[in-house]
This record gives structure tokens, C-alpha cells and sequence, in this order.
């Protein structure tokens, strides 16, 4: 019922006399006009900020997970702020290299890496490999003879539930991921690394799941880490320079959500990872790493998109349909993911009616928000904006139904400017012979 609540947007969103809501020191109403719907729409201002914040949570380093959302001025941006970046194949690998991001501040991830993936990564002298199998891990060692010696990092499988979507839960032992803990596999596969002439050996690294709202999961994984930290000394002698707990802090995607900020994370798991330490009596003196994906991301991006048709069901629902839908963001119908959704040209306003946002795809499936709150007048031709869709929004587009995918604008200081141009029909043609 209540009007939208804006601290949903990023920090630099307000609302201007007229009732329309700018991001950036621009109106959205003024980037629907000048660069068309369905539009990304991303504060720089507000990536920047994360970045740092996660700089100054995580000192011994924070690399973004480019899955989240990667385009060459993101690469350029993230490199700017002095974070690392952690690509998962090579597409990845490759968007951040022509971006000219520092070939050392990258880790190359990936439960299924091609011999070309890993070769291009040595070609490239990633700063970090996170081995993730036996075989791969024998694929590298014949591929980097010869080669200087490439640092690598034991993918380990916590064995820690990080209460999220069964779909982005990935530290619990049945995982496709990483080595277990244990039943010993990382340590053997450490031992393995410490123990061959042609590789070195770069620290361990989990990764418990994705949008992960309780922190005391993330301090079992730092506890369970720094317990192999000791087995690792024990049983190779070799010491430890890095623990990198991975990404997953959660975001908050409704008004209701709840989610710890990037300080208070930092601050929590680092004082378990010290009196861990302590309590472990280990020689190591490993540095507590991360890397985010969504919590730099997700906040600072929104979806704009225009109203096309109105459908009133008697007795039914009522259908607010819009001009993108799950081509653009696929986490409604892939995990249930809920947002809200408002009208940005009169955001004060009450919202009494409860509608069904729905998108232009051949599926009843196809709802981006299944209650979304709106003015009771909402009208075809009303932009709508669906708010925190700047991570894996943009990055698991499709063209389903051959629908063009929109463009990426980047707004600070009263500018926008666009990133990534829209699709046309003709690039939907492009690659057919
Ligand atoms: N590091 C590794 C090794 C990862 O696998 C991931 C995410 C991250 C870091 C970043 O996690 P984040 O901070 O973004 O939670 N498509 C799903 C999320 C999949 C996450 C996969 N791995 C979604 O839309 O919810």
C-alpha cells in the first residue's frame, strides 16, 4: 500500500519536485527517452562505493566475481578501484583482458576447465588458478611445463550449509564443486601442489553458496578453512598465504529483507579467522580474502522497462505487461527470486493495486513480479522499474524468442553513458550461415 521505499535504489537515487525518481543526477523518465526500454541501468557512483567498502572490509584483498556482471567498462571500473577479479571461464577471462584489466589481480575458477581455457590463462599469467579437480589439476601440471611456475588455489568443499536456494548452494559435500574437506581430498590435492616442481602453491578457497544472508555460515567455512590450514602444515610443512572464503553475501531485494552490510561481514569473519588461528596454533599467517559478486552489483543496478498492456481478469488477477521479461532476468523463474517494482515517474504515490508484472515472453511463466505493489492507475505507457537487478540480470540474458537484449548505461554526476549498446534484429541474425 505504502509508497515505494527508495532505499531500495542507489544512494544517489532521490525524487525530484515532479515526482519522478532520478539515479545519478539523471531522470529515469530521461534515460527511457534517450536510450529506449528495457534498459540496465547501473550507479557507478554506488559500484564504486561497494568496492571500496569491501576494500576496507577485507585488507589482505576482495576480487568481484565478474559472473555477477561483466562488460568491458565494468572490468575497467572494477580495476580502477583496486579490487581483483575472479572469471569463471574463458569468455570471462577474455572480456577482462580486453578490458586491460592486471593479468596478476585475476583468478581463473571454473569445476570443468578446457585445455584452451587453462592454456589461455597460463598464456595470460593469471595471478591465481583455483584448481578445482584431480584431472584438472594433472592437466595443468602438463601444460605449465616449461612455463613459469603458475600460482594455484585448492577449491575446497566446506561441508558448510549456507541456508540459500539449493541451486546457489555449493559448499555442502555433494557439490560438483571443489575438493572435499572432509574426506581429505584437499588436503591431498594441497600436498600434491606443494610437492610439484612446476607449480605453486597459492592457498585454499571455498565458496559456500549465493545470496547468503547469515554471516555465522560464512564463520563455520573460515573455521573449517583454517582447520585444513593446520592439516596442510602438519602434512607438507609448507605454510598457507591466503584463505579466500569466496563470495555470497546477500543483498536485501524487498523492503522487508534484512541483509548484514559488507563492514559488518568483513568485521565478523575476520575476528573468527584470528581466534581461529590462535586457537589452531598454526605458523601461517594466511590473509582473509573475498570475492563478491552480487553485493557490489546487485544494489547499484535497476531495470527500466515500459508498460504495454493492462489486463484486468475479473475475479482474477490483473497482468501489468512489460516490454522485456525473462530474456532479461531470469531469476524469477529460475529460483522463485522476488523483487518489488514501482513507477518512476510518480514514486510517492500510494500503491494500493496488487498486480502481476509480466513479461512479453511465449510463457505464463513469464512474471518478473507475482505481487507487485503499484499505483492504482498504472497505464500502458508508464515506465516501471524493477529495483536491485544489477547482478545476473544482465549476465543471463538471452534472446529467447529472439528478443534483442537491452543496453547498459552507466549514470554519475548528471551524465549517462551507454556501455553496452542495445541489440538489434540484424545481431540476431549475425552469426547464422
Ligand atoms: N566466487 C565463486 C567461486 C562463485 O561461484 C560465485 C558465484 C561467486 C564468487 C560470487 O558469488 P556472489 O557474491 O555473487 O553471491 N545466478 C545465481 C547466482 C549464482 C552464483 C554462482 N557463483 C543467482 O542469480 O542468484
Amino acid at each position: 500500500m505504502s509508497p515505494f521505499d527508495l532505499s531500495l535504489l542507489p544512494r544517489t537515487a532521490c525524487v525530484s519536485s515532479d515526482g519522478g525518481v532520478a539515479v545519478g543526477g539523471v531522470t529515469l523518465a530521461d534515460l527511457a527517452e534517450r536510450f529506449g526500454t528495457p534498459l540496465y541501468v547501473y550507479d557507478e557512483e554506488e559500484l564504486r562505493a561497494r568496492c571500496r567498502e569491501y576494500r576496507t572490509a577485507f585488507p589482505g584483498g576482495a576480487a568481484y566475481a565478474a559472473k555477477a556482471f561483466l562488460c568491458t567498462a565494468m572490468a575497467r571500473l572494477v580495476a580502477e578501484e583496486g579490487l581483483g577479479i575472479d572469471v569463471a571461464t574463458g569468455g570471462e577471462l577474455h572480456v577482462v583482458l580486453h578490458a586491460g584489466f592486471p593479468p596478476e589481480r585475476i583468478t581463473f575458477h571454473g569445476n570443468n576447465k578446457s585445455d584452451d581455457e587453462l592454456r589461455a590463462a597460463l598464456d595470460a599469467r593469471v595471478g591465481r588458478i583455483a584448481v578445482d579437480s584431480f584431472d584438472e589439476l594433472a592437466r595443468i601440471e602438463a601444460l605449465a611445463s616449461g612455463a613459469p611456475a603458475p600460482a594455484l588455489q585448492v577449491r575446497v568443499t566446506p561441508g558448510v550449509s549456507a541456508h540459500t536456494h539449493e541451486f546457489i548452494e555449493t559448499g555442502t559435500e555433494d557439490s560438483k564443486f571443489g575438493f572435499s574437506l572432509d574426506r581429505g581430498d584437499a588436503l591431498e590435492a594441497a600436498r600434491r601442489i606443494v610437492e610439484h616442481p612446476g607449480v605453486r602453491f597459492a592457498g585454499i578457497h571455498c565458496h559456500i553458496g549465493s545470496q547468503v544472508f547469515r554471516v555465522d555460515s560464512f564463520e563455520r567455512a573460515v573455521e573449517k578453512m583454517v582447520g585444513l590450514v593446520r592439516a596442510i602444515e602438519d602434512a607438507t610443512g609448507a605454510t598457507v598465504d591466503e584463505v579466500n572464503i569466496g563470495g555470497g553475501l546477500g543483498v536485501r531485494y524487498l523492503a522487508g529483507d534484512d541483509a548484514p552490510s559488507i563492514a559488518g561481514y568483513g568485521a565478523a569473519v575476520h575476528e573468527t579467522f584470528a581466534k581461529a588461528l590462535a586457537d589452531a596454533g598454526v605458523r601461517s599467517r594466511p590473509v582473509l580474502t573475498t570475492e563478491p559478486g552480487r553485493s557490489i552489483a546487485a544494489p547499484a543496478g535497476l531495470t527500466l522497462y515500459r508498460v504495454g498492456t493492462v489486463k484486468r481478469i475479473p475475479g482474477g488477477r490483473t497482468y501489468v505487461a512489460v516490454d522485456g521479461g525473462m530474456s532479461d532476468n531470469l531469476r524469477p523463474v529460475t529460483y522463485g527470486a522476488r523483487y518489488e517494482a514501482f513507477v518512476p515517474t510518480r514514486a510517492g504515490v500510494e500503491r494500493p493495486l496488487v498486480a502481476t508484472v509480466a513479461g512479453k515472453h511465449c510463457e505464463q511463466g513469464d512474471l518478473l513480479v507475482r505481487d507487485a505493489q503499484l499505483p492504482v492507475d498504472i497505464a500502458v505507457g508508464d515506465l516501471l522499474v524493477t529495483p536491485v537487478t544489477g547482478a545476473y540480470a544482465h549476465a543471463m540474458a538471452s534472446n529467447y524468442n529472439r528478443v534483442p537484449r537491452p543496453a547498459v548505461v552507466f549514470v554519475r554526476d548528471g551524465d549517462a553513458r551507454l556501455v553496452v549498446r542495445r541489440e538489434t534484429y540484424d545481431d540476431l541474425t549475425r552469426l547464422d550461415i
